[in-house]
């Protein structure tokens, strides 16, 4: 693709009211990303002159944008005197002849079919949908095969509602047709706002050409309400495991499973059903067994799971965690931790056993601290190393020990037990049997 060509202007600087949240619309997130983010990225394969138009929230948008993109021009639209889609359209200034304008909440929307407006020498080229339920969306009205106006919801009659042909939100201009009618556009209708979509009527009023573009509603589906929010977000995860399986990931009822965006795959990985896999987590070579929860973590050459806990910051290398073991911020290389542990702020090292239902005490209430476990170390079950601690090499700790003397020298054995007592014959007493 020709990325020189076609200047892309997005509008973000809408509230979203319909959403019924104090973020504005393009900032809520679908696999972690804002909606804004997959726009972008889709424009940015076609384009290298992209304006996003800002207003409502305007610094946290230009901020959202900015830790992802970092050639992306900003205006700002007068929404106080210029409200509305056509409003956001003035003082937009563009490189290139041609220009393309989406509606910021369209995070589905793939660079491929942005491809497909790029194509047509008509004035105007706008998107179609054919919807059986076309609420929310402006509907075209089509006379002899030709577009002759697009009408809001709010402003149609009720003929007019019947109508299932809707705009899909994005328009392929050229500049000249954008520099004569945003100007002359007006807020006599039913929002009192500057619809972008009245340049469709003015333009054929004029004689020049307006083509329909039938797209699919599965990239073009705009995002707004959370009920639309919910429905992108099973559409993205459905191309975001589609991704990794035909990259070599096996995954078992993958509808089952949630991955972020910003996940890597690298190697033989198997992800068993339920589990959920968030941030930049990087899973190589390893088995994520069924309801797992990885956040923020890097897995190397290891299984964890079913029903593991891996918090943001872990690192696992060559190692084994089990069912109900939750790992926080610590590295684990070459151990094993088999059921019913907390690992928090540790670092530990090869060889080394953690038994069931063993804890680390960071936390005094106060402040974190961390725990050092080195090579070979057994610990018992049921243990609880309050740190700051240091368990040195070939260590043993046995099972039931409360461990707060700081440190355990390589070689010894810690244990902290009170004597077992058995008393005979007790239970036949007590229950008099
Ligand atoms: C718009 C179209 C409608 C189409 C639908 C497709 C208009 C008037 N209507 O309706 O025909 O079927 O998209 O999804 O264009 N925005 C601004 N400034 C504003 C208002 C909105 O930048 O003053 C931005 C919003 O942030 C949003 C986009 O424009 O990203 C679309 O706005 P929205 O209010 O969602 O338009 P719809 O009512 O969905
Ligand atoms: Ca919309």
């Amino acid at each position: 693709m020709n990325k020189n060509k076609i200047s892309i202007v997005i509008l973000a600087a809408g509230k979203g009211s319909r959403m019924k949240s104090s973020k504005a619309k393009v900032l809520h997130t679908i696999c972690a990303k804002e909606m804004l983010y997959y726009i972008i990225k889709a424009s940015r394969e076609i384009s290298d002159d992209i304006t996003v138009v800002i207003a409502h929230q305007k610094d946290a948008v230009q901020k959202a944008v900015s830790n992802n993109f970092n050639d992306i021009n900003f205006v700002t639209q007068d929404d106080i005197n210029f409200p509305g889609t056509g409003g956001a359209m003035k003082n937009i200034s563009i490189k290139n002849e041609k220009v393309l304008v989406l509606n910021g909440d369209m995070p589905l929307i793939t660079a491929k079919a942005l491809d497909g407006f790029l194509h047509s020498s008509s004035d105007i080229v706008m998107s179609i949908f054919d919807l059986p339920n076309p609420d929310g969306y402006g509907r075209v009205i089509i006379e002899d095969k030709e577009v002759k106006k697009i009408v809001e919801q709010k402003d149609a009659s009720e003929a007019e509602l019947q109508v299932t042909t809707v705009n899909a939100g994005i328009y392929a201009f050229s500049k000249s047709v954008l520099d004569k009618y945003i100007p002359l556009l007006n807020n006599n209708n039913a929002q009192k706002e500057y619809y972008l979509t009245d340049i469709v009527s003015m333009a054929r009023a004029d004689g020049l050409s307006v083509s329909p573009l039938l797209v699919d509603e599965e990239q073009f589906k705009g995002v707004n309400s959370k009920k639309d929010l919910a429905s992108a977000e099973e559409i993205m995860q459905k191309r975001i495991r589609t991704k990794w399986m035909e990259s070599g990931v096996t995954m078992q009822l993958p509808s089952t499973i949630y991955i972020e965006e910003d996940v890597t795959f690298e190697g033989e990985c198997i992800v068993e059903n339920g589990c959920r896999i968030t941030g930049s987590s990087k899973i190589i070579n390893s088995h994520i067994k069924a309801h797992s929860v990885v956040e923020e973590s890097i897995v190397k050459n290891s299984d964890v799971g079913p029903l593991a806990h891996l918090r943001p910051a872990s690192m696992l290398e060559d190692s084994h965690v089990g069912n109900f073991v939750e790992v926080k911020k610590s590295t684990l290389k070459g151990v094993k931790a088999g059921h019913l542990s907390y690992i928090g702020d540790a670092t530990v090292d090869e060889g080394t056993n953690i038994g069931a239902g063993v804890i680390t005490c960071n936390y005094d209430g106060i402040k974190k601290y961390e725990t050092i476990i080195g090579k070979n170390v057994f610990i018992g079950s049921d243990s609880q190393l309050v740190a700051p601690v240091t368990i040195e090499d070939n260590v043993m700790i046995a099972a039931g020990t409360t461990v707060t003397s700081g440190r355990v020298e390589s070689g010894a054995l810690a244990i902290s037990r009170t004597k077992l007592r058995t008393i005979e014959n007790f239970y036949h007493k007590f229950f008099k049997k």
